[in-house]
């Protein structure tokens, strides 16, 4: 089928597989991570392989996706680094279009939109999805209107990514609370003319943004998933090197954020396939074993091999300080708990998550967020994971705060 085939509106083929797969690349019907093939992409969009392999070419060019060789192409991951470096940007040089745009708007238009940019509380998702658009659609509208096209069309492939972002943030949003997208101040400022205020309450709007994209990463109810699925090739790291990193990370005092960057670094600690020793991978007769493979000088943090027989199961807990979680071997299984009630030592746990973590998956949990949850290895195989505990393990005895039963009665059991 050729590549320049016209489609029912005139446009080529191309033009409609590039934009059907970048629509779902933005709205995260394409998870982030994972591996997609020109067959399987022409398939679900009932086109022909030619047309798809022209839009994946530009798709790769726009970094949506990047082509692993000889298999396929993987959909762009998103990281920690991606949302700074996103809302850093959008710091630099969207107050600047305001202010260029201020006086020069249409005000009806702008109101239009802005009327079609509010969530209610209990809003269905496909709602909020809608509302997305309409506050990208805003924003790029504001942006045409600064007469600087070049910086327009850096802003509009930003709040492409934008969309991104908020639409893998819904899942961890709760849908009761009004999402902050509307912009009256903002289009009183531009019909006002005046730009100072315009840039003022950009900067803050973008500011809000931020907090929201991050609060929704850093308190995902239960350990989160930083790389989605395996696909990425990793250079590898040793032990020692990874320790430095995480030593610079926890010096750097970056407070909630700390194991969110740790978790980054983790794929490259995976990677490494001399990381244990033979005697540290030995199969055992006991079902559970751990190693401490280092822990910082000043007992900042400590590293550790958790190495868990087929069939295994930890007991229900939470932990004392901050974690992350890699798979090196095997797989495990994590059930997720909330935690109801709490009056006179009784409460109740409600399930609210099974995720299976696979070879390269890493995850994260945070004290301040609930993070109680159990974790079994459902395989055949013997299951090994690298920790990282945010706290001296040999001091403590253990990262665990305390464990639970299904009853409502606390367990008196140990547990790294
Ligand atoms: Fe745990």
């Amino acid at each position: 089928m050729s590549v320049y085939r016209k489609a029912n509106g005139g446009e080529r083929l191309s033009d409609v597989a590039f934009e059907r797969i970048k629509r779902d690349i933005v709205s995260a019907a394409l998870q982030p991570g994972i591996e997609v093939t020109e067959a399987e992409l022409a398939r679900r969009y009932k086109l022909g392989k030619a047309p798809v392999r022209a839009a994946l070419l530009r798709l790769c060019q726009e970094e949506w996706v990047r082509a692993i060789p000889r298999k396929g192409y993987l959909i762009a991951p998103v990281t920690v680094r991606d949302v700074q470096a996103i809302f850093q940007l959008r710091q630099l040089l969207e107050p600047t279009a305001v202010r260029l745009a201020a006086g020069h708007v249409d005000g009806e238009h702008l109101k239009r939109l802005n009327a079609l940019c509010t969530a209610h509380p209990g809003s269905r998702k496909a709602h909020v999805a809608a509302l997305l658009r309409a506050n990208r659609l805003f924003h790029v509208t504001v942006a045409r209107t600064c007469a600087n096209d070049r910086l327009a069309g850096i802003l509009e492939k930003l709040h492409d990514q934008l969309e991104r972002l908020f639409h893998l943030g819904l899942s961890s949003w709760s849908m009761g609370e009004e999402l902050p997208f509307g912009h009256d101040a903002l289009i009183g400022a531009l019909l006002a003319g005046d730009g100072e205020a315009a840039a003022r309450i950009s900067a803050a709007e973008i500011e809000t943004g931020r907090k929201i994209v991050m609060n929704a990463i850093l308190s995902y109810p239960g350990p989160m998933q930083v790389h989605f699925g395996g696909g990425m090739r990793w250079e590898s790291i040793t032990l020692r090197e990874f320790a430095e990193e995480v030593a610079q990370i926890v010096m750097a005092g970056k407070g909630m954020e700390a194991p969110v960057r740790v978790a980054e670094k983790m794929p490259r600690l995976l990677a490494n396939p001399n990381l244990l020793t033979a005697e540290q991978v030995a199969s055992a007769t006991n079902a559970y074993r751990q190693y401490l493979l280092y822990r910082h000088p000043d007992g900042w943090f400590s590293i550790l091999a958790l190495v868990r027989e087929a069939g295994h199961s930890s007991p229900i807990h939470d932990h004392t300080c901050w974690g992350v979680v890699g798979v090196y071997q095997g797989e495990e299984r994590e059930q997720r708990y909330l935690l109801a009630g709490g009056t006179d030592g009784q409460y109740g746990l409600i399930p609210s998550g099974v995720t299976h973590h696979r070879r390269g998956d890493v995850s994260y949990f945070d004290p301040n967020s609930p993070n109680i949850h159990s974790v079994d290895n459902p395989s055949r195989e013997t299951a090994i994971s690298i920790h990282v505990y945010g706290a001296d393990i040999r001091e403590l005895g253990g990262s665990i705060r305390k464990c639970y039963s299904l009853d409502g009665q606390t367990v008196p059991e140990a547990h790294p």
